[in-house]
């Protein structure tokens, strides 16, 4: 039996409980709970989220897990709290942050992730890689998110925390985050393990939106039948769901959500100005490299139609570059 690991997962599930007491209960938790509100995350939210508020003390966890005879030094390199600069001792790591536990995919407590309220750097600090966690392999809310993915055998994928929480509170019961680092083979592994079909759900602004180009070629590698949701006006989920509720978000954002392909082609059509005939060559000639490769002979008629309609360009003359094009790529 391992006795450090143990303790690491035992101190983590008493941390959890600790911050989100302090959230919900003391004085101290007020400022947080007021934040969190006036994000509109509410209590069912907030349970269900296990979301709690790190102190503006040095010392409250060290203390907390001092009394439980825990080992500090076990606790410092499981990224619960930090070595003192000067080597005499050990202070909090999460200060003056609202916390979101982070589970394993069972269901315990195996890092956290603080943010600070309001603006400041870093925005979000999470737990250090250790033994209990790995970025690289670990889903927020996988551990809840599961039961439903069984069931749909589909998965929705998000950038942020808050985002998988909104979409929780808006029905969407199968979401899950990445750690805010790119999404890993190792997360799309684990992901096909369960379902069969992923809704990327990223952030509407061009990072995000970068990002779900980035996340086909992994995703699909894995076999996932994969679909992008389209989010306007730079919004990221939560953004979109406080401003205009969970009916439009599910009706529009999610059922509204592409293919790969068709991603693909927006996000391309976005990088060339359409307004000069160059621009609209360059735009049909890339659009075209999209294209040729697909293997099935409608999915290609039915995104040259597309193209041929918005471009005002005839079918007739894009299916024949297409066929020379698919030519020279065998
Ligand atoms: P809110 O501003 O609280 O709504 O956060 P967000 O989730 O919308 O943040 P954003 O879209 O900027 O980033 C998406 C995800 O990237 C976050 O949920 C984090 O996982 C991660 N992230 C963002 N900022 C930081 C940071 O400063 N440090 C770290 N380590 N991760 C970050
Ligand atoms: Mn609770
Ligand atoms: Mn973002
Ligand atoms: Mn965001
Ligand atoms: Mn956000």
């Amino acid at each position: 039996r391992d006795q450090e690991l143990e303790q690491l997962l035992q101190a983590h599930e008493w941390t959890s409980k600790l911050y989100h007491y302090l959230l919900k209960n003391t004085e101290h938790g007020k400022p947080a709970l007021e934040y969190l509100r006036s994000r509109g995350f509410n209590d069912k939210a907030i349970d269900t989220f296990q979301i709690g508020y790190a102190p503006a003390r040095w010392d409250t966890l060290v203390q907390f897990l001092d009394k439980r005879s825990f080992d500090l030094s076990v606790m410092e390199k499981g990224g619960l709290i930090s070595s003192k600069q000067d080597g005499t001792g050990f202070v909090d790591r999460f200060r003056d942050r609202v916390i979101f536990p982070l589970h394993n995919r069972t269901g315990k407590v195996i890092a956290f992730a603080g943010r600070i309220m309001g603006d400041g750097q870093p925005k979000y600090l999470n737990s250090p890689e250790s033994r209990l966690f790995s970025k690289s392999r670990t889903l927020y809310n996988l551990h809840q998110a599961k039961t439903e993915i069984r069931k749909t055998r589909q998965f929705v994928l998000f950038e942020g925390y808050g985002d998988v929480i909104s979409a929780w509170d808006a029905g969407v019961h199968n979401g899950v985050a990445g750690m805010g680092t790119a999404l890993t083979e190792s997360h799309a592994n684990i992901m096909r393990s369960l379902a069969d079909e992923v809704i990327v759900c990223y952030d509407g602004d061009n990072a995000g939106q970068a990002a779900a180009l980035k996340s086909i070629p992994i995703l699909e590698g894995v076999g996932f039948n994969t679909k992008i949701a389209l989010l306007s006006e730079g919004l990221d989920p939560d953004d979109f769901i406080q401003k205009y509720g969970a009916e439009r978000f599910r009706s529009q954002v999610l059922d509204g959500a592409v293919t790969s392909v068709k991603f693909k082609l927006i996000y391309l059509k976005k990088n060339h100005i359409l307004l000069e005939e160059d621009g609209k060559i360059a735009y049909i000639k890339d659009a075209l490299e999209i294209i040729a490769p697909l293997s099935s002979p409608t999915e290609r008629e039915i995104y040259l139609q597309d193209l041929s309609t918005d471009l005002q360009v005839s079918f007739d003359s894009l299916k024949q570059e297409c066929n020379e094009l698919r030519q020279t790529m065998q």
